[in-house]
């Protein structure tokens, strides 16, 4: 395939890679989570299982993606060669379109609160936009919005459009996260808030750590992006001596400093404003903290600055997203990529339409399917890796300046033994309502 898309960079390939991984479920399940579960002791808990359960997979997804050269469903078949190759690879390409079909309608959501957040339109009635209010004609205009957006910076390929842009907007929620986070710690009454959130609760998390490992493993997982295909598609366009345990690394490492951030932001903030965020869930988190803008001196621009840097997360999550079935339109039936992009754009109108008008269908698409969806694409990427194609996966792992040769072997019964048996110890536990309440929108969450 000499025609290939490429990126221009590594640098452009990690960060469209933190980009993707960088979305929704970072900045505001991820600080829930942790001072739901013990403050800093969860955060040791999960930075071990981001080391132990997240880098690996990762790992996995990227060497299968850079050995297959394609995206999931001709990497698929020409590594497994068989049709249950293609057939792996039409399951990626179904949980993306899956995911993206409500990722978009909560993108819709925050493009709608970032535009109305100047004049402080909200303020009075921060849940108005969101979850089970958020549904309805002008949420499938604010979703028609998102999805635009995404597919046109998708529209100009992967040098073109995802890497330029990806090499200005993760700079910018870096900036604006860091901005956010000093203007906090500058707010009265956030002390609370800083010791509620990273307090060291090492008794809380002894006695509930089986209980905690599943969900850190689910969220480690979903907010790195790992399994869905997106990141195996953005593997096929690097080049030979990249290093991929070293990028892997780097893709991780920038994701958790992003969750990290983000809580610094949203919990003290919500003290400030003596709002309690226990139990409500992460969907009640953000509508809180929306409210909370309204009282906050400059809540406008702060609104603005917050919600901007969601929607910027979001879009780039996005992006990845529909760059699966976009390019495998294009690698697999050779249409041209701008087509290509205003064909599946159209289908996810529908499909993403359909789900802004029904919160009924819209919590079994976030909750129930797409955690299905990746629970089994999970199974799969590890068998493929660990399983069917150790040589060859050593092989890739082994790239760059060989550093981490020696790491291969444990690589490989991390893949093929410790992870199968925590996706289905956590499947039969609690990951089955992972997407859902990843994204706070689950049933019970809201
Ligand atoms: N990692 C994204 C988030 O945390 O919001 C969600 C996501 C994007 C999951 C792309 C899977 C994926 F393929």
């Amino acid at each position: 395939m000499a025609d290939r898309d490429t990126w221009v960079s590594s640098l452009g390939f990690v960060l469209a890679s933190v980009g993707s991984a960088a979305g929704l479920g970072n900045v505001w399940r991820f600080p829930w989570l942790t001072a739901e579960n013990g403050g800093s002791a969860f955060l040791v808990v999960y930075l071990l299982v981001v080391v132990g359960v997240g880098v690996p997979g990762l790992l996995a997804e990227f060497v299968l993606g850079r050995r297959g050269r394609q995206t999931p469903i001709g990497a698929f078949r020409s590594l497994i060669g068989s049709k249950w190759g293609s057939a792996l690879g039409a399951f990626n390409v179904v949980t993306t379109l899956a995911i993206l079909s409500f990722y978009s309608v909560v993108g819709g959501w925050i493009l709608r609160y970032t535009l109305a957040s100047p004049t402080g339109a909200y303020f009075a009635q921060p849940q108005q936009y969101f979850g089970a209010m958020g549904f309805g004609p002008a949420a499938v205009g604010f979703h028609l919005a998102f999805l635009g957006i995404v597919a046109g910076i998708v529209f100009f390929g992967v040098d073109r459009g995802i890497e330029r842009v990806s090499k200005v907007m993760l700079p910018a929620i870096a900036v604006l996260l860091v901005g956010l986070a000093a203007w906090t710690a500058t707010q009265p009454g956030t002390a609370a808030g800083y010791e509620y959130y990273l307090r060291f609760d090492a008794g809380y998390l002894a006695a509930n750590l089986p209980s905690v490992l599943g969900p850190a493993a689910g969220q480690a997982l979903f907010a790195l992006s790992a399994v869905a295909g997106t990141l195996l598609t953005y593997a096929s366009y690097i080049d030979d001596d990249t290093s991929l345990p070293r990028d892997t690394l780097a893709i991780a490492i920038s994701n958790t400093f992003v969750g990290v951030l983000a809580g610094l932001v949203v919990i003290p903030l919500l003290f400030s404003q003596g709002v309690d965020p226990g139990g409500g869930g992460p969907g009640a988190l953000f509508v809180a903290l929306a409210g909370a803008f309204g009282s906050l001196p400059g809540g406008p621009v702060v609104a603005t600055a917050f919600f901007g840097t969601v929607l910027l997360a979001a879009v780039t999550s996005g992006i990845s997203l529909l760059e699966v079935p976009v390019a495998t339109l294009v690698d697999t039936y050779g249409v041209p990529r701008r087509r290509a992009t205003l064909l599946v754009s159209l289908l996810l109108a529908v499909t993403g339409g359909a789900l802004a008008l029904s919160n009924g269908a819209f919590q079994f698409v976030s909750g129930t399917l797409a955690d299905l969806l990746l629970s089994i694409g999970l199974l799969a990427f590890l068998a493929v890796a660990g399983w069917l194609l150790p040589t060859d996966s050593v092989a890739e792992f082994r790239t760059g300046a060989g550093r981490f040769a020696p790491l291969a072997g444990s690589w490989i019964a991390i893949v093929g033994w410790v992870l199968p048996t925590v996706v289905l110890f956590s499947l039969t536990s609690s990951v089955a309502p992972l997407v859902g309440a990843t994204l706070g929108l689950g049933g019970r969450a809201l």
